[in-house]
């Protein structure tokens, strides 16, 4: 339990990482792997996908980023966005969350008391993949953050990666070696936060 929640603990949001890994490739992969295999889904329906890039697929990633909110950004607040994306861009790899909107159709039409619910499920889901996959990176030294630059890229990633059209991008993951201590972070009070009744 202490190793579970030194974990918990340990990870933290490191925006600004060095672009190089403390475990192989391997590793980094057995780690997806398992996050996406062992985390709980609404009636295991599973249907979270993830992409691992590594590489100049990564760095494409970054480069989709870029281009997409060249377009939306004002003149005079790029270099300021451009600084960020090359920031994330100078990571070691990305890991692509989304969540498979067919799987999410097929359960709306088998239990169509818990249609309303399934989108909420799998938004919820998705939560708990992110974090066993950030939490379990924490734990090999490997510092990472959660961005959102989706939906504006979802179409250049889907066409980059060949992927089905049902998979809607929910969350962006860049990662690598850690390269400065995140800083202090403040906690609301727990007696603001949980009632206990014992
Ligand atoms: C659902 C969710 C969405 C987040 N979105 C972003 C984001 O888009 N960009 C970002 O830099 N950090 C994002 N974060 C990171 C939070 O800002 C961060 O987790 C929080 O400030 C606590 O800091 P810590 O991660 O170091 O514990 C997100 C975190 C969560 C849980």
């Amino acid at each position: 339990m202490t190793d579970y929640f030194e974990a918990v603990k340990t990870r933290r949001s490191h925006r600004n990482v060095k672009p190089e890994s403390p475990v192989s490739d391997d590793r980094i992969q057995e780690i997806v792997e398992f996050a996406v295999k062992h985390t709980p889904t609404a009636f295991n329906a599973q249907g979270g996908r993830v992409v691992l890039a590594l590489g100049k697929h990564h760095e494409k990633v970054w480069d989709i980023v870029k281009d997409a909110l060249k377009e939306v950004v004002p003149e005079k607040k790029w270099d300021k966005t451009a600084q960020k994306i090359s920031m994330f861009k100078d990571s070691y790899g990305t890991v692509l969350f989304f969540n498979d909107e067919s799987v999410l159709e097929k359960q709306q039409e088998k239990m169509p008391l818990y249609a309303d619910k399934f989108a909420l499920w799998a938004d919820q889901t998705q939560g708990m993949l992110q974090h066993i996959v950030w939490t379990a990176f924490a734990t090999e030294g490997i510092g990472a953050s959660l961005q959102h630059y989706n939906p504006l890229i979802d179409e250049a990633i889907r066409d980059y990666f060949n992927l089905n059209e049902s998979w809607t991008l929910h969350a962006q993951m860049p990662f690598g070696a850690i390269k400065e201590d995140p800083g202090e972070k403040s906690f609301e009070p727990l007696e603001k936060r949980l009632k206990v009744f014992k």
